[in-house]
């Protein structure tokens, strides 16, 4: 079967990379892709969010299964328009997709069926969100209510800061008409984690768990990123709390949107804030995360795209997906200056030799190829995952590939997968 892929992050060539591994891919096609998916992958030049010419893509190349990586083209219905021509496509419809575009409407869905979330209050006006923060204390978040490229969330440490959120929200527009509303949030502290799951719309198959790194500079300091790096399984999420979030969480959300009249096929994936063995839920994504899936799919020992159709067809009851015991750790190699200005079309060194670490894989996000050389093109640039039978091995294995590179001005996380390790000796003393 011929396969598109629709992205071009870390996320879509670790995608990618297990795609190519499954019996029922006969070629793959990646929109637009980078230096990275060009490698194992057709790369076409056709954006992510340009979905009629996506679909006329598929048509004309019999495209047997598209798959979406980013959220953009699902809330913009993606999924409704290959459907409508009668092509395969895995991923939420645009009403489904909402539990990611509109956290308002996320919100309104875990409040009616008893979902454990933050308390919150809506607003579109600016006077009155004003004056329910007097009322409140700080921290308090502050969040744009539709796609906002994860810019759109401030946690407030001072009344001031969260009426300047307020005000470049509401007044300033900065997010455009993804700020028209706000959530104000109860501010909830706890160990973060993220939670995904196939979905077929009514069975639920969850993936491992695992641990994103979203702030910049190590020990969580600096501005929050698309994701620094992430290790699976995340230790914070015992068995006794997953079965929790798998009942309490996973199976109501899709439970709720088939009552909603919305189902909901593909990856849903949780935002979690974890506190005394107790989950709960920060934000929906509508899709895989990044750079979580690079942590995930080296442990999966299944086919994907037969778990994808199973989605699409609605028989995900009868499959089981096989992991793998290790644990695996990304690093992210990212531009200096991310997630503020950066410079592009740096030459990446020592690619090669990174790949020849055991057990490590690299994984391309924003790069292109030029003339032969392997260039800087985006924020995060590359997630060096690795395997290891203890989570510290694969920490080890991660950076000895890290070592291995180099381009002017990289910046990267020294401190991924420590908090699993801290959590670990917390177990056992
Ligand atoms: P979100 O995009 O909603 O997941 O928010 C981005 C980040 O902001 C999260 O990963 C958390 O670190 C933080 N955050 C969001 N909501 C809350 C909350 N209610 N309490 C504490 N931190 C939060
Ligand atoms: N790693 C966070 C996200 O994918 O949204």
């Amino acid at each position: 079967m011929k396969i598109l892929l629709v992205g071009s992050g870390g996320r879509e060539h670790a995608l990618a990379w297990k795609i190519r591994q499954s019996r029922l891919c006969e070629k793959l096609f990646c929109a637009p892709g980078n230096a990275g998916t060009s490698e194992i992958a057709e790369n076409i030049p056709i954006n992510a969010e340009d979905v009629k010419a996506l679909a006329d893509f598929a048509e004309k190349h019999k495209i047997g299964l598209t798959i979406v990586g980013p959220e953009a083209p699902l809330v913009e219905g993606i999924v409704n328009e290959f459907e409508k021509r009668g092509l395969k496509i895995f991923g939420p419809s645009a009403k489904a997709a909402m539990l990611e575009g509109s956290k308002i409407f996320a919100k309104k869905i875990m409040q009616k069926y008893g979902i454990p979330t933050a308390e919150s209050g809506e607003f579109v006006s600016a006077e009155k969100a004003l004056a329910y923060l007097k009322n409140k204390g700080v921290p308090i978040v502050v969040k744009a209510d539709g796609l906002a490229a994860g810019k759109g969330v401030f946690v407030c440490n001072s009344p001031e800061e969260a009426e300047n959120a307020v005000k470049k929200i509401l007044l300033e527009s900065a997010f455009g008409s993804a700020g028209k509303k706000i959530l104000i949030e109860e501010f909830l502290e706890g160990e973060e984690a993220s939670f995904l799951a196939f979905s077929d719309g009514k069975n639920i198959l969850p993936m491992v768990s695992s641990q994103d790194h979203k702030r910049a500079f190590d020990k969580d300091l600096g501005p929050n990123t698309g994701g620094m790096g992430a290790y699976s399984p995340a230790p914070v999420v015992t068995k006794k709390l997953e079965k929790k979030i798998l009942k309490g969480i996973m199976q109501k959300t899709i439970d709720a949107m088939k009552s909603e009249g919305a189902e909901y096929k593909g990856v849903l994936y949780a935002g979690l804030m974890i506190k005394n063995w107790e989950a709960k839920v920060l934000e929906f994504n509508a899709r895989f995360g990044d750079p979580e899936t690079q942590a995930i799919l080296p442990r999966m020992k299944s086919d994907i795209l037969e778990i994808m159709l199973a989605c699409i067809e609605g028989n995900l009851a009868e499959k089981k997906i096989k992991w793998s015991k290790k644990h695996c750790t990304c690093v992210v190699l990212a531009s200096g200056g991310y997630p503020g200005r950066y410079k592009k079309n740096k030459e990446i060194f020592g690619l090669e030799k990174a790949r020849e670490i055991k057990n490590a894989l690299v994984f391309h996000a924003g790069t292109k190829i030029e003339n032969g050389k392997i260039l800087t093109n985006g924020g995060r640039v590359l997630g060096i995952s690795a395997l290891g039978k203890t989570i510290e091995e694969s920490i080890g294995n991660a950076y000895s590939a890290v070592s291995k590179i180099s381009f002017e001005k990289m910046h990267c996380r020294k401190d991924i997968g420590k908090k699993a390790i801290k959590k670990k000796l917390s177990h056992i003393a």
